[in-house]
């Protein structure tokens, strides 16, 4: 494995479209996320990393990373001596996550890798646990990350994943995704985007399935005590399962 500024490059394959979308959106990711969740993706992400707080000797999986802030907040909740490991597949957005992890003094807690979740460069059962903050929506293939998360959590480690859903009632349903599907991409050409580039976004929540489905594919998986509960009336939804 070779390390470019701080971050490893293993093989990885092109899971995403052709044209990964993030990585003309690195530069713009967080004000983005900020804006289209009105600032919730914050309180989202805290509420999961208090959840996970990994202890002392733990090794936890961020998948999908990203600019690493999901990372960053479960080391604030979590053990000194804790380790957690950032993989994602666009190294546009890990140039981001390894400024801040340098500026915050975080380089020993925080390792972060190029690769893809799809096909990690992981040993069978070498992580405790395995999170990812909006990551599973954009997998191209979500029935094959969900095996290999859980070919690389050890037996009786978690899986918790945080990601937009689709609210449960007709009403907050059909409210949601009229705003996601149009208003959403708005928000990229605002920051100075291509419509095009945000186009993605509303193209992954319409393929993606809803909490249930989502839950019964965790299982299909091998996940087993699969749990799911809606936050902000269902606009996400928090998946929690473990390996026995
Ligand atoms: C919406 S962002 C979420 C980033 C971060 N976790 C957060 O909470 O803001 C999705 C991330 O998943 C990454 N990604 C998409 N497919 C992936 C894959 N197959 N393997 C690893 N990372 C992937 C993208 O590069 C992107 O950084």
């Amino acid at each position: 494995m070779m390390k470019t500024e701080g971050v490893s490059v293993g093989a990885s394959k092109q899971a995403l479209p052709l044209s990964n979308p993030f990585r003309c959106i690195a530069g713009i990711y967080n004000a983005m996320s900020v804006l289209i969740s009105f600032g919730l993706i914050h309180v989202w992400r805290k509420r999961v990393a208090r959840m996970l707080a990994v202890s002392t000797g733990e090794v936890a999986l961020d998948l999908g990373t990203g600019t690493a802030d999901f990372a960053i907040e479960l080391t604030r909740v979590s053990a000194p001596e804790a380790r957690i490991i950032g993989i994602d597949l666009t190294s546009e957005m890990l140039a981001q996550a390894q400024r801040k992890v340098c500026l915050l003094g975080l380089g020993a807690r925080i390792e972060l890798r190029v690769g893809n979740g799809e096909q990690l460069d992981l040993p069978d059962n070498s992580v405790d646990l395995c999170c990812s903050s909006f990551l599973v929506r954009t997998l191209t293939d979500l029935e094959q990350g969900l095996r290999e998360m859980r070919r690389v959590v050890r037996p009786g480690g978690r899986l918790i994943c945080l990601e937009v859903s689709h609210p449960p009632g007709p009403i907050l349903r059909a409210l949601f995704h009229g705003y996601f599907y149009t208003c959403a991409p708005l928000f990229g050409v605002l920051l100075g985007q291509k419509l095009s580039a945000y186009q993605y976004f509303p193209q992954s929540l319409r393929a993606f399935p809803d909490a249930p489905r989502l839950k019964a594919l965790m299982e299909e998986c091998g996940w087993m005590d699969v749990h799911f509960h809606y936050l902000t009336g269902g606009f996400v939804a928090l998946h929690s399962a473990t390996k026995k």
